[in-house]
Order: structure tokens, then sequence, then C-alpha cells
């Protein structure tokens, strides 16, 4: 995700302003820049890529001197990573820079509007709208067009903007988006995340929603949304650097499954108007097509599991998924009739472009959905739609898988929609179901203490399954993959009915079994698989919906989960699985973030 942050003071801001950026570079994001006051001009520097490139450039332009300024680290949204899409962005008349960290949902109109009065854009970004709007509502007071101007942004900001014509002074604005005032002697900041800030001062002000600050080196001013000077409390603060940028989480992995529900309302809301689903950018005939074939690799193939779970059901297709590192080398039945859906969180997984190439050249059409913007998958295919997680560091995806299966549905309800294979009713029903998904994942998240419990009674099974059926079978796989790769545990995941088959040979007094139990249809056929594994003596662990009483007489514990639609429940169910994966690990002293033998991005074969 962007990051942003800004200094004035006595000091030159570059090197400030740079410090802070390289500590946002944990958050994840695809190009940089900066912006000082100097000589009655506003001078900017930005950079594709790295912070380090944007430090050469620095280093390489001895006048970019100024002792007041702003700074980014873009995460791209609107636009591809660019130099000319990275913040900050100034206005046509060279007058004001803005860095920019959230999403203006109605910047298209508002660029139209001053398009007309023929103000021109340079950059692709929504941000740019607010530059341009505040240097057409300036009159010559700074805080008068910048409250005239954030009255019209609907969306999410926090904003830092620079005058050339206020040497000194930085405005910064707070919606929906995190922002945080640095107070120092003779010197301030601002900053989208503490990191940014604690090498620099201890003191902070927590902006709240609506409020505007006006910063200069000697001083701090609040203002309500309608303008009014208002008291701020200073906050001492007195965390280091390394646990900032986990925002105080030991882990990465904790920080991201605890986003889980920002980051789902991110991907859902939206898409979702009046009621229905819509994907401005899918403009895509789905009666073209006689089936759909999934393809990805390790969670993101779990997630094309469930989705092929929820395609088949709803729009009565049928739906095959695939690990592409097998797809790639099979040369697979399909044509212009087949639409291949390939998912990657990163979006550079050298084995999913393989796969999605070969099926390109057999003339199928690609849609990718991908959290990194601009990433090569992204790129590659015929269509794409965004998973809006935000940045994840962690080697183990948790915020990245449920935000895959989160969209994987609502492809799945408007792709039956669009062929007329669900009625109006279920329609709305598996809209609101999919609306509600952020608050279950955050009720699911509430069962954070007692799945510590659970795996500090668990850690030392060394050989565990997952069992499950249909939709709790394709979760299962997930479970199974976040506990093995990072508490490097022997974990199998099976189709709870294919034990008898001869995986139940390995069950033996002591074993653990996790059950998914959400998927109610088959609830007996589980629970009967359930009592044959206790008779060998196994341990059970059962993740159940909320309301389900009989469970408690089948399993030895029980996890109870908010009840959704049972095609939607693997992105619930999972939450408790990724947490006991989690507090496992921990257990065994891993390293949780970076377990061995494992990267976050597989570029190689
Ligand atoms: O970036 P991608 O989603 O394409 O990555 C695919 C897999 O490498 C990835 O999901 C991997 O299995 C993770 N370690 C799972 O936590």
């Amino acid at each position: 995700m962007c990051g942003i942050t800004g200094y004035t003071g006595v000091n030159q801001a570059g090197p400030i302003l740079l410090e802070g950026l390289k500590r946002l570079e944990y958050r994840g994001y695809d190009s940089a820049g900066i912006a000082v006051q100097g000589d009655n001009e506003i001078k900017m520097l930005k950079a594709t890529g790295k912070v380090s490139h944007l430090v050469d450039k620095f280093e390489a332009e001895p006048d970019f001197k100024g002792v007041c300024g702003i700074g980014h680290t873009r995460w791209a949204t609107h636009g591809i990573p660019s130099d000319t899409n990275a913040h900050p962005h100034l206005s046509a008349d060279g007058k004001f820079a803005v860095v920019h960290n959230g999403i203006i949902e109605n910047f298209a109109e508002i660029r139209a509007e001053l398009q007309k009065y023929g103000i021109e854009f340079k950059s692709e970004t929504d941000t740019e709208v607010i530059v341009q709007l505040l240097a057409y509502n300036y009159k010559g007071n700074f805080k008068k067009a910048l409250m005239k101007t954030i009255s019209r942004l609907n969306g999410s900001y926090a904003i830092g903007v620079i005058s050339a014509e206020h040497p000194g002074t930085i405005f910064a604005a707070k919606l929906s988006s995190p922002l945080l005032i640095g107070v120092g002697i003779g010197e301030n900041y601002f900053a989208s995340d503490i990191t940014a800030l604690v090498s620099n001062t201890k003191d902070v002000i927590d902006m709240d929603d609506g409020e505007v600050a006006e910063i200069t080196p000697d001083a701090v001013k609040v203002y309500d949304h309608s303008g009014n000077e208002i008291n701020k409390e200073i906050r001492h603060i007195n965390w280091d650097i390394a646990s900032a940028e986990k925002s105080g989480y030991e882990h990465f992995m904790m920080k991201e499954i605890m986003e889980q529900p920002q980051a789902l309302k991110a991907t859902i809301e939206p898409r979702i108007r009046d009621e229905e689903i819509v994907f401005e950018e899918l403009d895509l005939d789905m009666k073209k097509f006689n089936r759909v074939h999934i393809t990805a690799c390790g969670s993101a193939y779990h997630a094309g599991c469930v989705g092929r779970g929820i395609i088949e059901s709803l729009c009565r297709i049928p739906v095959e998924a695939e690990v592409a590192s097998e797809l790639r080398y099979r040369d697979p039945i399909m044509d212009d009739k087949t639409l291949v859906i390939v998912i990657s969180q990163s979006g550079e997984t050298a084995d999913t472009i393989a796969a999605m190439k070969e099926c390109k050249e057999k003339g199928a059409t690609v849609l990718a959905i991908v959290n990194v913007v601009g990433s090569s998958i992204a790129k590659l295919a015929d269509y794409c739609l965004y998973t809006w997680a935000g940045p994840e560091i962690a080697v183990a995806t948790t915020k990245g898988y449920t935000t895959q299966v989160a969209l994987l549905a609502m492809f799945a309800v408007w792709a039956a929609g669009q062929l007329k294979t669900i009625s109006h009713g279920a329609y709305a029903s598996m809209v609101i179901d999919i609306m509600r998904l952020p608050e279950r994942a955050q009720r699911a998240l509430d069962l954070n203490s007692r799945v510590k419990k659970l795996a500090e009674k668990y850690y030392d099974n060394q050989s565990l399954f997952f069992i499950g059926r249909n939709m709790d079978y394709a979760a299962a796989l997930e479970g199974s993959l976040k506990l093995k790769e990072i508490s490097y545990l022997h974990s199998e995941a099976y189709a709870a009915g294919e034990l008898k088959h001869g995986t139940i040979a390995l069950i033996e007094p002591g074993r653990l079994v996790v059950a998914l139990c959400c998927y109610e249809k088959l609830f007996e056929k589980t629970v009967s698989n359930i009592q044959q594994v206790k008779a060998r003596g196994a341990r059970v662990l059962a993740v159940a919906h909320e309301g389900n009483r009989s469970i408690f007489q089948e399993a030895d514990d029980v996890l109870l989960v908010p009840q959704t639609d049972p095609l939607l429940a693997p992105v619930i169910e999972i939450i408790p699985m990724q947490l006991f994966a989690y507090y496992v690990a921990k257990e065994n002293g891993c390293d949780i973030d970076k377990p061995k033998n494992l990267a976050k991005s597989v570029t190689v074969e």
C-alpha cells in the first residue's frame, strides 16, 4: 500500500524524506518520489522501482535543496507503475504538490470537470485531481482552498500538500486512511505510518477523519471539517523501528491475518453497486465459453479449487482446476471457447506465467486474478481483476488467499447473472453474504485466543490430517499447506470420504485430525468419517458453523465460525486455521515470516 511522509524545519528535507520512505518500504510499493519547496518553486524527483533508485537520483542532483517537503511510496491502483504516475503530483500551474494514500472514488467526474476548464492532466492516477482542483480553488488562501477541495472528495485519503507560495507550510488531511503528525522541536513531520516517524520523534498527534493539520516548523494546528481550530493530544510512543513496521505485531503473518476484514472490504465494496456486482474492467461475454479452466500454484491453486466449486455450482459450466506446473507441460485440450482463470498474489510466479502463455497459444481467453498491479501476469492476461489486499510480506499467504476466494465468488455470481443460471433471489442472497464477509472474517478473528490455546495443546503432533468434503475439502487443502509451510510439521489434506481407501492406515492413537465441517449438506457424512478416525484413537479438532450443537458430541475440541453461504465458507473457516498454523509454528520456534526453503514469489521454475 502507499505510504506518505513529510517534513518541515531547518534541515534539508531530502535526506529526511528519503529515510522516511526507506522505513515505509516494508509495506510494498512499486515507485517512489519526493518534492521540496525551494527558491519559490517546487522541485520533484521520482523513480520507478526501489527507493534506492530515488536515492541515486537525489545524490546526482546537488541543487535539490529545500527545508520543507513531502514523500511517497506508491502501490499502483489507478495506472501502471511509472515515473509519471508516481507521486508527488504537481498542479498544472506548478504551485502545489500532493502525496496521497487512499482512493478518490469520484476522480473521473472531477477530472472531466477540470478538463472542461482546460486543465491538462499528466498521469492516469486518481490523486492528480486533488492537486489540480486545489490549484483551481486557490485564490491566495492555502487553507481555504484545501478545505474547499477536500469537501469535494469521495473515498479515502491521507494527503500532504505543499505550495510554492507558502514556504515552510504543509497541509495534511485525513479521511478513512491513516495519518499521524510527528511533533519535534523547531521541526515537525507527518506520515501515514509510525515507522516513518519513530527515528525522528516519538511524540505524535493521531489525526481523525475529517481533520486537517497545518504544519510549520514551530507549530502544528489542527482544524475540524469546518475549519475551526481544535485541541489535540500529543501521544508519546515507545515503539522501536522493528515493531513499528509490523504495527506492533510480532510477525507480518499475524498482521496480515488481522488485516483480512479490511482487505476483503477493499476487494468487495467498490464492486457492488445497488446490490449488483459490477466489474468495470470486465467486458467479457460468458456465453462464448463452454468450459472454464483454473490454474495457479500453491495457495492460489487452493483458492482456485474453491473457485471451481463456486463457479460450477452457480454457472452450471464445467470447471477444472489444475496446478500450473502440471498444466504447462500437459498439452491441455482447450480452444477459443475456453476461459482460463489464472490466480496469483504476486503476479510473477514462473509456472503460472508459463501455463497462461500455453493456454493463450491454444486460443483460450485468459482472465487473471492478481494482487500486484502491473505485474507480469496482470499485463499478459486478456482481462485482469485485482484483489485489493495490499502488500503481503509474510511468505505464507493469508489475506492474499481470502481475497482471491472472495473475488472468485464475486466473479461466479456475476457470470451466473450473465448466463441466467441464478435466480434473482439467489443472486441477491449471495451478494448480501459476500458483502458480509469482512464482518464475519472479523468475528472469526475473535477466536484468536482460543486458537492459541489449542495450538499450545497440539503443537507437538508430528503428523496431522485435515479432512473435509466438497468446499470444506478445498479449504482443508489450504489449512494443511499453511501449517506445513511455517511449522515444518507433516500435514496432509484429505477428502474425508477418501480416507478409508488407504490413508486411514496412518491414523493411530493421539494423531490430530482437523475436521472442517461447514459444508452442512454433507455434515452427517463428515461426522461418520470423524467417528472412523476417533475409533482408531485420533483426536479431532472440528471447525463448524455457529449454532452447530451436535459437533460437540463428536470432536475433542470445536471452533465455531460465523455462518455464511456454504459456497463462501472457506473464506471464514480458513481464518482459525491460519491462526492455528501461526501459533503451532510459534510454539515450535519456527521463523514464521521467512520459513526455510521458501520464497515469497517463485519467479523461477
Ligand atoms: O504469488 P502467487 O500467488 O502466484 O504464489 C503462488 C504460490 O507460490 C504461493 O501461494 C505459495 O504457495 C505460498 N507460500 C502459500 O502460502
